[in-house]
């Protein structure tokens, strides 16, 4: 029994690695049609994450804490917990930028996403906390910039190797927040919250959390394209670079 697992194992690595077109189709670098094609793919084949290749889910993906700092005179910290985020897997390719001397790549992408998680609202000047539900609603650009070099592995085929990312966030639209009726109520029942009530509604504040979110999120998205890069062939990823 276990012999024939690890028999089935071994082939099903081997079927994905010489098949490595079952996770992503080859494009030249300025082929959009053909990136867009190939994101899609990738993003539906691994979204439900691959463990053995390390590769993670993304659709639902689950972050347990955030902490925002608001910098208001309440000294607000938001702490968002058990945030469960939808939509990464349906993000559409938007642009990417390779450039072979620098060796570096920009990788953009648009992502309509859902939110849904816990916030302890905690008003560190009148020491004070306050929680509820919490959900948002809204679309994303979110741009990855990361390094990359060459690996020849053990069997001789070559690979990319991903460097550390850094990635940043822009709002296509105003997200939607939507707070419990436990905070809502708890707002509207102090005074010295009530005044201040508008702070929260803030467009810009809700920007700026969402894409925090988004930011956190694509950690994992960059992760699986570093994970996929190890397992397939660079050529499995582009062609004529
Ligand atoms: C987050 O989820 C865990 C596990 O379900 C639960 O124990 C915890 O109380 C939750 N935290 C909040 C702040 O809701």
């Amino acid at each position: 029994m276990v012999r024939l697992s690890a028999f089935l194992l071994l082939f099903y690595s081997a079927s994905v690695l010489t098949d490595g077109g079952s996770l992503l189709t080859p494009c030249k670098v300025d082929d959009t049609e053909c990136l867009s094609k190939t994101t899609q793919q990738f993003l539906e084949k691994t979204c439900q994450g691959i463990p053995e290749y390390d590769i993670k889910p993304i659709d639902p993906l689950f972050i347990p804490d955030l902490d925002i700092v608001v910098g208001d005179d309440l000294e607000t910290k938001l702490h968002y917990k058990n945030l469960t985020i939808t939509g990464l897997k349906n993000q559409q390719f938007s642009d990417m930028k390779m450039d072979t001397e620098a060796k570096s790549v920009v990788l953009q992408t648009r992502a309509d996403l859902n939110i849904i998680g816990t916030v302890i609202v905690e008003l560190s000047k009148i020491h004070k906390s306050i929680t509820g539900s919490y959900t948002l609603k809204g679309t994303a650009l979110g741009t990855s910039r990361y390094g990359y070099g060459f690996r020849t592995d053990d069997k001789g085929i070559e690979h990319y190797e991903v460097g550390p990312e850094t990635i940043s966030c822009q709002t296509v639209n105003e997200p939607e927040v939507t707070l419990g009726p436990e905070l809502r109520e708890a707002i509207e029942q102090d005074d010295s919250l009530k005044e201040k009530k508008e702070n929260f509604k803030k467009k810009e504040l809700q920007k700026l959390v969402f894409c925090k979110m988004v930011e956190k999120a694509y950690v994992t998205v960059v992760h699986n394209i570093r994970a996929a890069a190890k397992i397939l062939p660079k050529s499995a990823f582009l062609d004529g670079v």
